[in-house]
């Protein structure tokens, strides 16, 4: 589905990402995957390519834009075209509203949010050039349901979904889809650090489906929204919930 495609993923060391930049690779393309987890995001790429999958890890922080724009340049010189662009590197760590920081809330807008602005516009100008292209920004159920202690992630992930519906006008006429994927709870790894076993009851008792969702469940819909098979899509919202939120 998309061989001879090349595919930028950030946030692919693990998770979400991970899942995807895995499963873009099985099904044939050349994927640049970008993360500041070094380590992992080299030993995820060599998986990739001793399973004949091709990929290439980039040790990059999103929030730094100069880095994120060489490895786009890199991507072009080396194959000569971006098909796609997975913006999912994200943080959420947990906060009161009334005990953050105004530095907190200024970093998860920028690891969030911001890094989109750095990813976009460092692919946006050759998606355009070519006329084709799929950006596939990675938001979160919670813009649709709120969440406590999660204020600053949440007005984050809403920011991700007008960018995405304003890039999808912007960019229509050049052949350019932008859309976007709203997971709920999704069983991570990292997860543990985060989630408690009752906060688990309550995910399971808001969805439709009672399974926990993996990053399989999202890479699947990311995979869709990267291929012609949604050709006819654009500034949308996947919601990869399990029947959490209906709209
Ligand atoms: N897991 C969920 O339940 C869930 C639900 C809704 C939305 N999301 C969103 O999905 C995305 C992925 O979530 P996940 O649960 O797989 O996260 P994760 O913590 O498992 O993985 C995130 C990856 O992003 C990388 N990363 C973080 N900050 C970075 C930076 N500044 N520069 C480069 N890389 C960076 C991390 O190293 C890590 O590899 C996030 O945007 C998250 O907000 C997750």
């Amino acid at each position: 589905m998309l061989h001879d495609r090349v595919a930028l993923v950030t946030g692919a060391a693990t998770g979400i990402g991970e899942a995807t930049a895995r499963l873009f690779a099985e099904h044939g393309a050349q994927v640049f995957l970008l993360d500041f987890d070094a380590a992992r995001n080299e030993a995820v790429a060599a998986s990739i390519r001793a399973q004949s999958g091709r990929a290439e890890a980039f040790a990059v922080d999103v929030t730094d834009g100069p880095a994120v724009a060489a490895v786009a340049r890199a991507a072009i010189e080396r194959h000569g075209r971006i098909d796609v662009l997975v913006n999912n590197a994200g943080i959420y760590p947990r906060s009161l509203f009334v005990d953050m920081t105004e530095a907190q809330w200024d970093h998860i807008h920028n690891v969030n949010l911001k890094s989109m602005f750095h990813s976009i516009k460092a692919v946006a100008p050759h998606m355009i050039e070519r006329r084709s292209g799929k950006i596939v920004n990675i938001s979160s159920v919670t813009f649709h349901v709120g969440a406590v202690k999660l204020s600053h992630y949440v007005a984050s992930k809403g920011g991700v979904i007008g960018l995405t519906r304003s890039l999808a006008r912007e960019f229509g006429e050049h052949n350019v889809h932008v859309n976007c994927i709203t997971p709920g709870a999704i069983k991570t790894e990292s997860e543990p650090r985060f989630v408690s076993d009752d906060d688990v009851r309550v995910f399971l008792e808001s969805q439709s489906l009672k399974r926990r969702l993996g990053p399989l469940d999202v890479a699947r819909a990311a995979l869709f929204l990267a291929t012609e098979w949604s050709d006819g899509l654009t500034g949308q919202c996947l919601n990869v919930d399990a029947g959490w939120y209906m709209h």
